[in-house]
């Protein structure tokens, strides 16, 4: 809204004449019209300057005040700049002996109050326009008047000078309405900046609590995915071992019972040795354990080996949040994840991985990532279970490819499940947009994603999607950060 217009000022047509001639004054208050009488001459140059129909001089308004010397001068302008009403201009004569000449009264004067127009009245030429201009420096506030005056030109510099003025203070008033406005504004838009700053902070808070809420979650999620999953190689491990040790007592006793033949001086076996021998070796069943001792630490091994792997794929999925990108393989990344959620798609669904062997290292905040694919996955096996129920024998199918696209990383991950029906397809990025029921979502997983992807990692997550044949997932991480900048521009 605009400020009310201020009610107008009567216009200031103060005029100081400063001259040590007395005459002088009463000739310019004659001619401005400041004394009661008018002269001939003023009427003659009232009615060249106005016609005969215009104002009488009398009528022009100027209040004419006298200094004899350029000192008095001085003083008179600083009063009336005291009192806050400053004159417009003033004449200055060039010669006012003993005090000040013209050129020091005027400098003087500017140094004072700079806003005066002056007009200098000279009838010598006590100094050349390049001393004034020297002393005085370029200046549009200065007019000269040769002696003896002429009316018209009297009138007429009085007039414009004082219109001068006016121009002046209007615009000055008006730059520092301009200037008032704009640290207004300024001092608005710094609160608006302020605040703004502030509150992306606190979104920024939020949402690096929320990741970690969510994290924690799943974590805590997966955690009994995963005891499941080490469980049962645990104990086959256990029992194949104790199987073997078992084994190791009977076949150390029949070695121990061949100890005595192989003595130096042992004597020949006797055929009741021998029997027994037989017997002993009979109950062992050695043709039995020289089958399945092999099978059964091989089995072991291959125990130990699942349990190292789903060991190091937790390590490597709850990757401790580094600030840094660090450049790593993404296949390996994806795989590590899959392990650690294996509970997560093993009953639903077949998984396919379709990796890229050649896809460079890319720069990634591997924990960061890791929680993306598996939030894509967990999709992913919900969206297959609305498909073929809870319970269901036949399974879907959950796709994860990677490949190199130019300057691209770009991971997929396909589901066969429902599809995403048009009406949710604007804002399963929201944050908290969910359609899943209370307990099985809560609407943060895509909206993390796309935070991950987009904000930390310059990358792109869109979907390609039909109802009753499926989802794809696709991200874009750019091998160089500055392929996202081109992107950008
Ligand atoms: N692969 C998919 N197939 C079908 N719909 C999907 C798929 N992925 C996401 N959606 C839809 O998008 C919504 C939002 O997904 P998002 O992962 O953000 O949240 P959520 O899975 O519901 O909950 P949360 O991930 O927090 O446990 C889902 O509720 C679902 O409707
Ligand atoms: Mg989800």
């Amino acid at each position: 809204m605009n400020a009310p217009a201020p009610a107008p000022c009567p216009p200031n047509r103060r005029i100081l004449v400063i001259d040590d001639n007395r005459a002088i004054h009463d000739d310019f208050k004659k001619i401005l019209g400041a004394s009661a009488s008018t002269t001939g001459a003023l009427d003659d140059a009232e009615a060249a300057l106005f016609g005969d129909d215009g104002p009488k001089a009398t009528s022009l308004g100027f209040e004419v005040d006298s200094a004899m010397q350029g000192r008095e001068g001085l003083e008179r302008v600083q009063q009336a700049l005291a009192e806050g009403r400053p004159y417009a201009m003033a004449f200055v004569d060039m010669r006012m002996p003993p005090g000040w000449d013209g050129v020091e009264t005027i400098a003087k004067i500017w140094a004072a109050y700079p806003d005066l127009q002056v007009v200098v009245c000279t009838a010598y030429s006590d100094y050349s326009w390049d001393e004034m201009i020297a002393t005085l420096g370029q200046s549009d506030r200065l007019l000269i008047l040769k002696k003896p005056f002429d009316v018209v030109e009297v009138l007429q510099m009085a007039n414009a000078l004082v219109g001068k003025w006016e121009l002046l203070q209007q615009t000055r008033t008006h730059v520092d309405e301009l200037e008032a406005r704009i640290r207004e504004r300024t001092q608005a838009l710094e609160g608006a900046n302020f605040a703004l700053q502030t509150e992306i902070a606190d979104r920024n808070k939020m949402e690096l609590q929320l990741r970690h809420a969510q994290k924690m979650e799943s974590i805590g999620q997966l955690a009994a995915g995963i005891a499941h999953e080490i469980n049962t190689p645990t104990q086959y491990i256990g029992d194949n071992t104790r199987f073997v040790q078992d084994a190791c007592v009977d076949l150390l006793a029949i070695v121990g019972s061949l100890a005595p033949l192989t003595a130096p001086d042992a004597a020949p076996p006797t055929a009741a040795w021998l029997a027994q021998f037989r017997e002993q070796a009979a109950k062992a069943d050695l043709e039995y354990l020289a089958e399945e001792i092999p099978k059964a630490i091989a089995q072991s091994l291959d125990g130990v080996a699942r349990v190292a792997k789903i060991v190091r794929a937790m390590k490597e999925f709850s990757h401790p949040g580094t600030a840094e990108k660090t450049p790593i393989d993404l296949n390996h990344a994806i795989d590590s994840t899959l392990t650690v959620a294996t509970t997560e798609w093993k009953y639903v669904a077949e998984l396919v991985t379709d990796f890229d062997a050649s896809l460079p290292p890319v720069p990634c905040l591997p924990g960061e990532f890791n929680q993306v694919i598996l939030n894509l996955v967990v999709n992913a096996c919900h969206a297959i279970t609305d498909v073929v129920g809870p319970n269901a024998a036949g399974k879907g199918t959950i796709t994860l490819s990677t490949r190199r696209d130019g300057e691209w990383a770009e991971v997929r991950v396909r589901d066969s499940g429902t599809g995403i029906p048009e009406h949710a397809r604007a804002r399963i990025f929201d944050p908290f947009f969910t359609t899943k029921g209370v307990g099985k979502g809560t609407g943060q997983g895509l909206a993390i994603a796309h935070a991950v992807i987009v904000e930390k990692h310059g990358g792109t997550i869109h979907f390609e999607t039909e109802m009753g044949q499926g989802t794809t997932f696709i991200i874009r991480i750019p091998l160089q950060p500055a392929a996202a900048a081109r992107q950008a521009a």
